[in-house]
């Protein structure tokens, strides 16, 4: 029988934030520790100083369990993972590289790591070299999810591991929660329900233009940052994902990028070229992408910008609270058992 993350994690309900650059915030990642979840910092455009001032923040608004995300392939990342790990941070998350370093780090001063998969490979993988759970992301996710749909990946996972899974991607609401524990899972985390809450930082119009939406109002394209990446779908996103990359504006926003993670553009550029062509031109892609984002979650701009959502967004229809997100949740999930039994 598989440990519950209840327990793993020390929190009241099996419901996560996951990390989202500029949108887990810290006001976000407490407000959902605090309503008994398991809040996890973005650190994807922090530098190692704002990193640490998050992690302060958090424990000044909170004093329950919370998390720190981290993308391994993007630059800064190990400089982030060291500051969590020097602050003992309850729970680290990473994605997209090898966090083995990270797990035995993290276990000694008795911290937690969840390893961020798309497939079972990468499952089997992460559960050798010690994480405590992994979140599998599923295709209907916002930005990054794999190409198999949560449906199908969550209990494909569950059945090879003996680490508890966490589904993730298209997860809003109580029957989800109670779904995805049917299909394995013992716990969901949810990014686009979360980002369309009081507390989350996206700017008012965005939160609309959400609410607005159905759920086939998507684009699953690896044209927009240079990774299979789910955005709403919107008159600009069709046109961007359309044209070559502006190389010319990601050399500018090559500079910005330094600047935001705090370290030389020089070795922003050298760390970039070493990793080989493919990994610039992908790099390229994601200073741009990093562009439109900002304009979606601060300015309210999904004319000129691209907001990264969930097919799930055609499920959100209102702008409650976390506390409120989480007790409707719970009642859901409870209303669902007592169909079944
Ligand atoms: C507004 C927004 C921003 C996100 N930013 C990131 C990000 O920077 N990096 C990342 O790996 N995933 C990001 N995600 C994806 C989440 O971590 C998570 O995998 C996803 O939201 C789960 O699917 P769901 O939206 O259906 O709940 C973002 C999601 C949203 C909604």
């Amino acid at each position: 029988m598989k440990q519950d993350i209840t327990t793993v994690f020390n929190i009241e309900h099996p419901i996560v934030l996951p990390g989202m650059s500029m949108v887990a915030v810290p006001k976000l990642v407490a407000a959902v520790s605090e309503a008994g979840g398991l809040g996890i910092l973005a650190t994807g455009p922090l530098s190692a100083d704002q990193t640490l001032s998050g992690i302060r923040e958090i424990r000044s608004l909170t004093d329950k369990p919370f998390g720190i995300g981290v993308t391994l392939m993007m630059p800064g990342s190990k400089e982030n993972a060291e500051i969590a790990l020097a602050e003992k941070v309850p729970v680290i998350n990473f994605s997209l590289g090898k966090g083995d370093w990270i797990v035995e780090r993290a276990h000694a001063y008795g911290g937690k790591v969840i390893a961020t998969v798309v497939n079972e490979r990468h499952a089997l993988a992460a559960q050798r070299y010690g994480v405590d759970a992994l979140m599998a992301t599923g295709y209907e996710a916002a930005a990054h999810g794999g190409p198999v749909t949560s449906l199908v990946l969550t209990p494909a996972i569950a059945d090879i591991v003996d680490i508890p899974v966490i589904g993730t991607g298209g997860f809003a609401d109580g029957r989800g929660l109670i779904a995805a524990m049917a299909l394995g899972a013992q716990g969901v985390a949810m990014g686009s329900r979360f980002s369309i809450t009081q507390e989350s930082p996206v700017h008012d119009k965005t939160k609309q233009a959400v609410i607005q939406r159905g759920i086939e109002d998507t684009l699953y394209t690896a044209k927009f940052d240079g990774m299979d990446c789910r955005i709403m779908k919107t008159p600009r996103a069709e046109k961007l994902i359309k044209s070559p990359p502006n190389l010319f504006n990601a050399l500018k926003n090559s500079f910005q990028l330094a600047e935001q993670l705090g370290i030389p553009w020089i070795k922003l550029l050298m760390g970039t070229l070493i990793k080989g062509p493919k990994m610039m031109l992908q790099l390229s892609q994601a200073a741009n992408a990093s562009e439109s984002i900002d304009l979606a979650i601060n300015e309210g701009d999904c004319e000129k910008g691209v907001h990264l959502v969930g097919q799930v967004q055609g499920r959100i229809k209102d702008i409650p609270t976390v506390a409120e997100v989480m007790a409707r949740i719970i009642k859901e999930a409870n209303d669902a058992k007592a169909a079944f039994s």
